[in-house]
């Protein structure tokens, strides 16, 4: 008699079995805790902000949670304010006229990323979604699930951290639904000029894909704030965006983003399976949400200190015979260990000699075309407080 598991939707196999990235740098992290004394380890490991929600978006959610008692399914697409809020901000931020109804509430980047290639992926086709590598790993599993292969693209020294469109081969152009794109990107922190994102919409046009355009640290940048793929006019054909207000606004625990497109048949099916679905964001957290998106100057607070911990990190992994890619946006740092070493060793070694955890970069990119882009790097997520990172530049200085 067949098993349970030969129930199971054949797609989730490659899913299931892969090792979780995260898996061994826990298990990693744990055994350190219990070597060091308590609150030794520094933590650079994971992408979660450690810095409190700002006052006025917990002051909003209180009050919210009194008007509203807490009674009511949300509105599933979003709530009017929530939505106002939304194409304020995008006006106010890229200059781009997008209306309500060109904009949907969602969980935040994550769940919104995982569930598009469903939407436009034929699990009965060859069909690809074409992925970054290093990169957001919901991208190749929500393409696995939706029943389509991910096609990695690199994203090296030899692409100068950029997607090169030149190594997607007419095949894999032709076969591709989705194309997943990421600025600034996340390990990377390098983000893409109006003329590259203009390039890959041109690409996505030519060749009649669906652009997923993953904005979810555009505010967290250290020079010039970066553009949106919905800055390029032709994008309205093509592209879908998604931002989300964990990193602007360290609101990760209440996962609230939202999807903007100007093309009605990419996004009338998203908020017509939403409503479906989901009962959407909780009143109280579109409220907090909404607030967040209305003031401009925690943003600008937060960019300071990522800045700040920035440069107090850098110039100690140089020291140690690293090369740290400089960032141009996000909150992470992506270095390249020295030449004689790897980037599990590295991390390893940090963690165990000095209680610095960071991600192996090989854990957070595939192998493809022979290679693995993250090999002999390591990722640092600089979350910690600057006082932290500070402790954790001077063991870095201290042999
Ligand atoms: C590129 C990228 N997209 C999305 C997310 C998650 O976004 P959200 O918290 O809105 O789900 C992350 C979080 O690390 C990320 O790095």
């Amino acid at each position: 008699m067949p098993g349970p598991l030969t129930k199971l939707n054949p797609n989730l196999e490659p899913i299931l079995t892969a090792p979780y990235p995260f898996d061994l740098v826990d298990a990693n992290k744990k055994k350190a805790r219990e070597m060091f004394p308590e609150g030794y380890v520094i933590d650079f490991g994971i992408g979660d902000p450690t810095d409190p929600v700002p006052e006025l978006v917990r002051k909003r959610m209180a009050a919210a949670t009194e008007e509203l008692k807490c009674s009511g399914y949300p509105a599933a697409v979003g709530d009017g304010d929530y939505l106002d809020a939304i194409v304020g901000w995008l006006k106010a931020r890229f200059g781009v006229d997008i209306s309500t109804g060109q904009v949907c509430a969602t969980y935040g980047a994550k769940y919104a990323s995982f569930h598009i290639p469903m939407f436009f992926v034929d699990p009965a086709a060859d069909d690809v979604c074409i992925v970054p590598n290093p990169g957001y790993p919901p991208y190749a599993d929500g393409t696995l699930l939706a029943g389509a292969e991910p096609f990695y693209l690199n994203i090296s020294e030899a692409t100068d951290f950029e997607p090169d469109l030149s190594e997607i081969p007419p095949n894999v152009a032709e076969r591709a639904r989705v194309f997943f794109l990421n600025s600034p990107h996340s390990p990377t922190g390098r983000m893409l000029s109006l003329e590259k994102l203009g390039e890959v919409v041109g690409f996505c046009l030519q060749n009649n894909i669906v652009l997923v355009s993953d904005e979810c640290y555009s505010e967290l940048y250290y020079g010039d704030a970066p553009h949106s793929v919905l800055e390029v006019p032709q994008s309205a054909e093509c592209a879908i965006v998604l931002n989300s207000l964990s990193k602007r606004s360290m609101m990760t625990s209440c996962a609230v983003g939202f999807v903007a497109s100007r093309n009605p048949e990419l996004l009338g099916p998203i908020r017509s399976i939403t409503r479906k679905s989901a009962q959407g964001v909780a009143n109280i957290i579109q409220a907090g949400a909404a607030a967040a998106l209305r003031d401009q100057v925690h943003p600008e607070q937060m960019r300071a200190v990522y800045a700040e911990r920035l440069q107090t990190i850098l110039p100690a992994l140089e020291g140690v015979g690293c090369s740290p890619v400089r960032p141009q946006g996000t909150f992470f740092l992506w270095v390249k260990v020295p030449e004689d070493d790897t980037s599990l060793g590295f991390s390893e070694r940090l963690l165990f000699e000095k209680g610095i955890n960071c991600m192996p970069g090989n854990l957070v990119s595939k192998e493809w075309g022979g290679v693995n882009p993250g090999g002999g790097f390591v990722r640092f997520a600089l979350v910690p407080p600057v006082e932290k990172v500070r402790q954790a530049a001077e063991r870095l200085q201290t042999g």
